[in-house]
């Protein structure tokens, strides 16, 4: 037996221990493809987010604005209700001075241009001190993310759950079990080539206490966290796990469904996204592991024809 084949059943028998084998066998990661046969960037109608040009409405609201995150602060003492209102700047007010429908200028997000050239230190206690909106209100603590800083594949969730505030680290629930097992399938450990982060970085709750997807302002005060984790990071290919993740990177209708996302190499900048299911939605719903095997499959061959990609 070749070392390859040898690996591959060992895989094969872990995978069936976890419960999810035969179905997530390898069939498609050994075939090598041209880049010519990568499905085409979007399925039409999909538009491009890319991540300096967001068009004004898709900026966040200027209501979401806190002061700009000062790096000496101590931890802020109050919670959202005592946020101080950003102080209008000119071009704030010119916007808001001409005509509705001739905005001029987007609102400036100072909080996200400090954000934009911040450390991957300065990131952690920006995010542990956050309140750009109001689920700094009921967090335990902000979760930023785990991983390889130089990690060639970024795995990107919805929003840390009750597990996750609890322990400061994304996917350490269920739905992290499920997902330590997708990346071992490709070869992955968290933190070995690997970084896994959410589209939101404090537990969204719903009026019951309860885990519920983050709103599309919550992720819009976030995305700026996110987009610095990703040119800090400059990874290879970025793994949307559902809707909520897909839409925080690649932008386009909220409506519109993951599996008409999936099975498409899209772009975030010049990094190849693949979209697919949520774990959480794959413990609910297990037949579809098999379309998110071949998920993983298709952002594998898109790590290998982009190898490490400069932001
Ligand atoms: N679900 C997510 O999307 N992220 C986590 O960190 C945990 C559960």
């Amino acid at each position: 037996m070749t070392a390859a084949s040898a690996d591959s059943v060992r895989r094969g028998r872990f995978l069936q221990e976890l419960g999810i084998g035969p179905v997530w066998v390898q069939r498609q990661r050994a075939v090598q493809t041209s880049p010519s046969v990568v499905p085409s960037p979007l399925p039409s109608g999909v538009p491009v987010r890319t991540p300096s040009a967001l068009p004004p409405s898709e900026m966040p609201p200027v209501t979401m604005v806190a002061a700009p995150v000062n790096m000496k602060q101590e931890k802020a003492a109050s919670a959202w209700d005592d946020v101080p209102v950003p102080v209008p700047v000119p071009v704030q007010a010119a916007a808001a001075a001409a005509p509705a429908t001739t905005l001029l200028v987007a609102p400036i997000d100072d909080g996200a241009v400090a954000i934009a050239s911040m450390s991957w230190q300065e990131l952690d206690i920006a995010v542990a001190n956050c309140t750009r909106c109001p689920l700094c209100r009921n967090r335990k603590q902000a979760v930023l993310g785990t991983g390889d800083p130089k990690a060639g594949w970024l795995f990107v969730g919805e929003g840390p759950g009750a597990v996750e505030d609890q322990q400061g680290e994304p996917f350490v629930g269920p739905a992290g079990k499920l997902l330590d097992s997708m990346l071992l399938a490709l070869d992955l450990r968290r933190g070995e080539n690997s970084y896994l982060a959410n589209a939101v970085k404090c537990r969204p709750v719903d009026a019951d206490g309860k885990d519920r997807p983050p709103s599309a302002d919550e992720s819009a005060a976030c995305r700026p966290y996110l987009e610095r984790q990703i040119t800090l990071l400059k990874p290879a290919v970025i793994v949307a796990l559902g809707k909520v993740a897909a839409l925080s990177l690649l932008g386009g209708d909220p409506k519109i469904a993951v599996a008409t996302l999936r099975e498409h190499t899209h772009r975030y900048g010049s990094i190849p996204v693949v979209v697919t299911y949520h774990p959480a939605y794959l413990l609910r719903k297990p037949l579809d592991k098999a379309k998110s095997w071949r998920d993983l499959c298709l952002a594998a061959q898109a790590y290998a024809n982009d190898g490490k990609l400069a932001v």
